[in-house]
């Protein structure tokens, strides 16, 4: 008995399953309105939300119910806007109580790289090792990314990187519409701060929520996109996520095919010339 449990265990773990949130399980997607007000941008009086400090140590919150996505995302929006800087931004987002992901992660994971750099990554999620690092993409996936970015002369020096969720999610589990849409004010300001000339968009959750597209990511890769965002279209490519082609080597073909696309984009508009 105590063998077949230790086995359960282990397999939880290994499929990603590593923290119990709570004694009952919980549908994070049906919480998401059916009528999608998430999406819309429309602004809404935003009533105060509890900051961190007043919540007390951490332990397991969830976003105040009372609030609804609308106000939830015009509260991201004016904290968002009003950071001047990146630093400014990682506090406020630190201070953000309206996506309930950060009530399971261990920690904030904000950004990595050169937040100067004219190149800008951004992925999903992070994993359990960025969770435990606080930095994006340093666990497999990442290291593979640090390999395709070497294929093609760059590296964390002359990029930067960041999530479209900064928050873990329990498990690995895909982050909900809701949970994006809370974050994605706090991602669109980075974009805005970093003032990247090409933005990379790494699998299909980052490049259908930042280019506000369905497209499936083998449809959006291999060809120039436009992310719009602090009054200018930026550049965008869609690449294949690291984490799908450690599951699919056979795509490091396609991969391949998208950093030659970007190293030649690079070397259009001359990017690193005087390096
Ligand atoms: N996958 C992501 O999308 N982001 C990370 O930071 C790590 C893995």
């Amino acid at each position: 008995m105590t063998q077949r449990l230790a086995g359960l265990l282990r397999w939880y773990a290994d499929v990603g399953v590593d923290l119990a949130v709570d004694a009952v399980p919980h549908d994070r997607f049906a919480e998401t309105p059916a009528n999608s007000e998430v999406t819309s941008y429309a602004r809404q009086p935003a009533p105060p939300l509890p900051s961190a400090a007043a919540a007390g140590p951490r332990v397991m919150r969830e976003a105040p119910p009372a609030l609804t996505a609308g106000a939830i995302e015009a509260a991201a929006l004016d904290s968002a806007a009003a950071a001047q800087n990146l630093d400014d931004l990682r506090d406020s987002l630190s201070r953000f109580e309206g996506c309930g992901l950060k009530a399971t992660a261990t920690r904030l994971v904000f950004g990595d790289g050169n937040p100067d750099a004219e190149i800008m990554i951004v992925g999903e999620a992070p994993g359990a090792d960025e969770d435990r690092q606080g930095v994006p993409f340093v666990g497999r996936a990442g290291q593979l990314l640090d390999k395709m970015l070497a294929s093609i002369d760059l590296d964390r020096s002359k990029v930067y990187i960041a999530n479209v969720v900064p928050w873990r999610p329990p498990g690995n589990r895909t982050p909900t519409p809701l949970e994006t849409a809370a974050c994605l004010p706090f991602t669109r300001r980075q974009i805005e701060l970093v003032d990247p000339k090409i933005l990379v968009c790494l699998g299909a959750a980052a490049a259908q929520t930042l280019l506000g597209t369905k497209e499936g990511i083998m449809r959006m890769r291999g060809r120039w996109l436009s992310y719009a965002g602090g009054g200018k279209d930026i550049r965008a490519a869609a690449l294949l996520h690291p984490a799908y082609l450690l599951r699919q080597p056979a795509q490091k073909r396609l991969a391949w095919q998208d950093l030659r696309m970007l190293a030649k984009e690079i070397k259009r508009l001359q990017l690193f010339v005087n390096d």
